[in-house]
């Protein structure tokens, strides 16, 4: 049988095809199991072996030029191809995933933390992650021989003052600050009172990191000043903030410590949100957990940023965030938060 004689044959049938049962019926006559292709392939055997290659090859481009033909006329009738079914998506089939973000933990908690104060009227602002001697301790009263000035505590710039952020050479050093509260000072130097702001951000020590240390975490500070702010307005505010990020139930204590800036000052402990208060290993036995430094903003703070003690008073605390996430996600070791490892981050 000539090949190009059947393919000339299938050309001029298709031709007049016109409906979709035609075109099956002619499928069948030439690809069907009994149908010329077939008959082609199942002559193979009874030709001479030298030319069974040649032959079988010529059918092989028939069986595709014919295929070809077959799709192109059922195009032509718009019919959908043949096996569509097929080729329908599985909706069964589980879909590809997005990997939707989301935002750190730690962001999580600055963001929620901010909230609570943002709702209370307090402005959220951010300070500089690189400070001068003047903001991150002479302004708020650490004296000079203070330890927390020492090296080992602090990161200094090398061989960088103050003028080099184009403040006056008297503010001393340049160092990455080692606290929050120099927020304090750059704000209250800018404004005047009424003010109350929270400022979230890293702060750097020259820690050892451990479980519990890192050279580098986070802090939230906060203050108000005004007229006639008094310890109870720390209090009431500090409560606020405390039942809405640890829950409605637990209670807080004020624990008399010292901070240069601040005059008195307390500790701020929430009993244990793990026992509620009878004491586990959470909170070493103890029933309450500290969370934060605060106090009233000492005088000589106001008079270094140019406020009038005697006008103003208003009151400070200091928080890290890194200890805030923690306690509220039972997370037992700091260095979690760094080590962008996704089966911890995507628990949050
Ligand atoms: N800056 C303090 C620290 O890093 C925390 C602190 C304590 C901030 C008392 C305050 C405060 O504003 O009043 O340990």
């Amino acid at each position: 049988m000539d090949i190009d004689a059947v393919k000339n044959a299938l050309i001029q049938e298709l031709d007049a095809v016109r409906a979709a049962g035609e075109l099956e019926a002619l499928r069948a006559k030439y690809l069907g199991r009994k149908g010329v292709l077939a008959d082609l392939t199942g002559s193979i055997p009874s030709l001479p072996p030298e030319q069974r290659g040649a032959f079988g090859k010529r059918v092989n481009e028939l069986k595709a030029s014919m295929a070809a033909l077959f799709d192109e006329k059922q195009r032509a009738l718009g019919i959908a191809p043949a096996g569509r079914a097929a080729e329908m998506p599985d909706m069964g089939m589980p879909g590809i995933a997005q990997d939707v973000g989301r935002l750190h933990v730690l962001t999580q908690t600055i963001n929620e933390i901010c909230d609570i104060f943002v709702r209370m009227g307090f402005l959220i602002v951010d300070g500089l992650e690189v400070e001068t001697e003047y903001n991150n301790f002479t302004g708020l009263n650490i004296p000079l021989e203070h330890p927390s000035r020492e090296a080992f505590d602090t990161f200094y710039l090398k061989d960088l003052d103050a003028a080099a952020l184009g403040r006056p050479a008297s503010d001393g050093k340049l160092l990455l600050r080692s606290q929050t509260s120099s927020v304090q000072i750059s704000v209250m130097k800018e404004r005047k009172p009424p003010l109350a702001v929270v400022a979230p951000g890293r702060v750097y020590r020259p820690d050892a990191v451990d479980a519990s240390h890192s050279f580098m975490f986070h802090q939230i500070e906060g203050f108000l000043v005004d007229k006639d702010v008094k310890f109870s307005d720390l209090k009431g505010t500090l409560e606020f903030f405390a039942k809405a990020v640890f829950g409605q139930d637990i209670r807080m204590r004020f624990r008399p410590h010292f901070f240069p800036f601040t005059e008195p000052s307390a500790e701020i402990d929430i009993s244990c949100i793990i026992c509620k208060g009878k004491g586990c290993s959470v909170c070493g036995k103890k029933g309450w957990l500290e969370i934060l430094g605060s106090g009233m903003i000492h005088p000589n703070v106001f008079t270094n940023v140019g406020y009038d003690p005697k006008k103003y008073t208003g009151f400070a605390f200091g928080m890290g965030v890194e200890r805030i996430a923690m306690l509220k996600y039972g997370i037992n070791d700091i260095r979690l938060f760094y080590e962008n490892d996704l089966r911890f981050l995507r628990q949050f």
